[in-house]
This record gives C-alpha cells, sequence and structure tokens, in this order.
C-alpha cells in the first residue's frame, strides 16, 4: 500500500514524516489503519494551540458573587425553585469521567478506585449516592450523562454494571465518548504508541457538549423537555450534583449559567478564578493570573479575585445550542504519555514528558452573556482527589470526607 501523496506532502511540511518510520514493515491492515488514523488528525491544533499561548487577555475586574451567609433569606425560595425544575426533568447532569487521572497514578478510571477503609467506598459510588436523594427529594427523575473516553469507557460501564449503578435507575443514565487527540513531545513532534500508531489522548473537558451532540444525545435531551445541563467532575469527592439551591439561585437570577465557587485559601491555590474579563463573565486560569491582581485584597482583607472554580456549572441548553461551534482555546498541556522511542522501546515515564493538546469546559463561561457565581463552603462541597498525598489528594479528601460524617 502507498501513503496518499497529499498526506506525504502534509507530514513533509509538518515536519512529522518520523510517523512512517515502519510504515514499509506493516501488514497492509496496519498501513491502512495508521494511513486512516493520519488523515482524521486535525493538524491545524498545533498552530492554533501555539497561538492562543500568545493571546492578551481583556481588562480584567472583580466579579459580584453571592456568599452562602448572603442566601440565609433566600436559600428556601432557591430550594423549592430547584426542586420544582428537578421535579419536572428540567435539569440534567453531566460527569466529566474521561479524563487520565495521570497525577494520581490509579490503574483504571479515577471514579472506580476504592478508597474506603472499612467498606467498599468510590467517587462514582458518592457521586451516585448524592444524585439519588436529591432525585428522591424532588420525586423526579434526573438524568445522568457519564463522559468517557475510548481509553477508559469499558471500564467504566463495567464497573457500573457491576454495581448496579448504586441502585439509580439505569435507564437515567446515559453514556457518551469524548473525542481524542494526537500526543506530541516538547518539540511538538507526534508520539508514536507502535509502529502502526500514534499515541493519542483525551482531547480536555472543553469538547463535552459538542460530543453529547456528535453522540446524537441531543434528540433525547429535546424529547425529555431538558433546559438546564449541570455538568461536574468526577474527582470532587465532595461534589454536589443537581443542588436544588444552586439550581433555583440560578432560575432566579435570569443569568445564562451558574458557577459554584470557594473563596480562594491564598494567591497561590491553583484553582482558576472567575471575574470579569472585557464586562463579560470569564475564568483565569491559576497559572495565567498574575500580579497585581492575584494578591490584591479589599478592604475587608479578602483576595479581591477569590472565586474558585470547582467545575461545578449549571448552563441552558439554548445557550449552548448557540454557542456549541464556537472554538474554545487549545492548551498545550504537560503529562506523562506512555510511548514507543525510536529504537522500538515502550517508555513509560515517571515525570511529564509529553503534551496533550486540551479544550476546557471553564472557557464556556465565556461565551455567556452572565453567569451567577455561587459561593460554597469548601469544607462541605470541595474535596478535589488529583494525586495520591499532599495537597488535593487522596489523603485531604479522605479527611474532608470523614469531618463531614461520611464514613469510610
Ligand atoms: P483534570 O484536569 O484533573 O485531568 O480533570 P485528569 O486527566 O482527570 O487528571 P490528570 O491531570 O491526568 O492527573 C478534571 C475533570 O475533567 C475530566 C476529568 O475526568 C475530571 O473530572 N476530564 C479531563 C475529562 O472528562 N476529559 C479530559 O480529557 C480531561
Amino acid at each position: 500500500m502507498q501513503v496518499p501523496e497529499t498526506l506525504q506532502e502534509k507530514l513533509q511540511a509538518m515536519q512529522q514524516s518520523h510517523v512512517l518510520q515502519y510504515f514499509d514493515t506493516l501488514t497492509e491492515a496496519e498501513q491502512a489503519a495508521l494511513i486512516a488514523q493520519l488523515e482524521g488528525f486535525d493538524w491545524d491544533i498545533l498552530s492554533y494551540a501555539a497561538a492562543c499561548e500568545h493571546k492578551q487577555r481583556g481588562v480584567i475586574t472583580p466579579i459580584a458573587s453571592i456568599a452562602p451567609e448572603e442566601r440565609h433569606d433566600t436559600e428556601a425560595q432557591y430550594r423549592t425553585l430547584g426542586l420544582q425544575a428537578l421535579k419536572e426533568g428540567k435539569v440534567a447532569a453531566v460527569l466529566l469521567a474521561g479524563g487520565q487521572g495521570s497525577r494520581l497514578g490509579y490503574e483504571g478510571p479515577k471514579g472506580c478506585m476504592d478508597f474506603g477503609e472499612t467498606r467498599e467506598v468510590s467517587l462514582f459510588g458518592l457521586h451516585f449516592a448524592t444524585i439519588k436523594r436529591y432525585a428522591a427529594e424532588s420525586g423526579g427523575c434526573i438524568p445522568l450523562f457519564i463522559m468517557t473516553s475510548t481509553l477508559n469507557h469499558d471500564a467504566t460501564v463495567s464497573y457500573l454494571e457491576a454495581h448496579d449503578y448504586f441502585g439509580y435507575p439505569k435507564a437515567d443514565v446515559h453514556f457518551f465518548t469524548q473525542e481524542m487527540a494526537f500526543g506530541t513531545d516538547f518539540d511538538g513532534k507526534l508520539l508514536m504508541e507502535s509502529p502502526c500508531k500514534v499515541v493519542e489522548a483525551p482531547n480536555g473537558n472543553g469538547g463535552w457538549f459538542s460530543s453529547m451532540v456528535h453522540a446524537g444525545l441531543l434528540k433525547l435531551l429535546k424529547a425529555q423537555g431538558i433546559a438546564w445541563l449541570n455538568v461536574f467532575a468526577v474527582d470532587n469527592a465532595l461534589q454536589q450534583i443537581a443542588d436544588p439551591c444552586f439550581i433555583g439561585g440560578v432560575i432566579e437570577s435570569g443569568c445564562e449559567c451558574g458557577a459554584k465557587t470557594i473563596s480562594k485559601a491564598d494567591p497561590e491555590e491553583k484553582v482558576g478564578v472567575l471575574c470579569l474579563e472585557d464586562g463579560k463573565p470569564s475564568i483565569i486560569e491559576y497559572i495565567e493570573l498574575e500580579e497585581p491582581y492575584k494578591s490584591e485584597r479589599g478592604p475587608d482583607g479578602r483576595l479581591t479575585y477569590r472565586c474558585g472554580v470547582i467545575l461545578n456549572y449549571l448552563f441552558s441548553l439554548e445557550r449552548l445550542l448557540e454557542i456549541v461551534d464556537t472554538p474554545l482555546p487549545i492548551y498545550r498541556v504537560k503529562k506523562k504519555l506512555t510511548y514507543m522511542d525510536a529504537q522500538g522501546n515502550i517508555v513509560k515515564p515517571d515525570k511529564p514528558n509529553a503534551y496533550k493538546y486540551e479544550t476546557l469546559v471553564l472557557d464556556m463561561v465565556r461565551l455567556h452573556r452572565d453567569c451567577l457565581v455561587y459561593e460554597v463552603e469548601r469544607e462541605k462541597e470541595f474535596a478535589p482527589i488529583k494525586q495520591a498525598k499532599g495537597v488535593d489528594s487522596l489523603e485531604t479528601a479522605k479527611a474532608m470526607l470523614k469531618a463531614t460524617g461520611i464514613s469510610l
């Protein structure tokens, strides 16, 4: 089999011809698979990601938020409104579980890891318990959409099947898989997984809605009359999904979307910060938030830019449909990716060795006219598991779960 001339030219122009190093030694089926993979890639990602890194930010100003103590008088009303929306089936939850969890180093989907001490406890188990509780409280059903990647889909489905969806109605659970992108070394050269396959990795959590649309789920959303999607991360052990007060608060505010936030502990905490950029809601990743904004404090001593996002958003379906084709920035993220070196050895790195190309859900907020910034108590709602030990780890999350009275 011959490599199509146009593809050869493309690879040469992109200085990626090394991916054909073993082409002549491959079987015909392997050759066809490699050609199909290469022809399916969006090569513009490379230059677009580089351009995104140099994009100037707009004018940054603080955004107003509602803190828990400011909701004493309105909480009951929000709860009633939220429970009503849940009962009427207007809200679905979307669990983002397509990540690789490379920092944690657990073999398998992060949501399946058993970290119980006297019983089995997993992130999936905790999330199902929460959604089950709110569904029962509202008297309705809350459809749950789970985004996986091709790397963890089968293991996720088998795990949930084996656990009977933790008693949640199976008919209310829907899966879809996200898209993948190639991985490169730090010079932008594509990495090989084997002689006939380029390394691919999940392309970030920003494409969740377009992946839902590609999976044909829009028909279902419309048929069920769903108006709001509550998107959340798998790795927050205290995540409150389909929280009626948050849902009611966003509906009552008339905003197009809402974001749960916590008050940043200190200027260095690694969370994205919600603020206004050129007058519109926007999230600045911690790495991009520079001085003087990062450490600026108001007269009350609190950080001016303190609204740290916890990856729990409520988006209106109407607006999502308007923005679904708007491109999001692409980030080159340093990660550990297993690859085949030039000598044909498989290398499993113990430190980041590659770029993944990712879009992020937090950049969707910028495409909205307004956003309700709904501050929650860290101790009750934010226990991320990013690594085994240290900050935002399994250790800290377990301690926080115990402090809220959840037995492990
Ligand atoms: P992280 O940004 O922590 O990435 O994901 P990760 O891949 O899970 O972990 P590391 O960085 O390799 O250690 C935040 C949330 O977004 C989801 C994750 O599953 C998690 O819920 N996510 C991330 C996806 O669904 N897809 C992706 O491609 C990346």
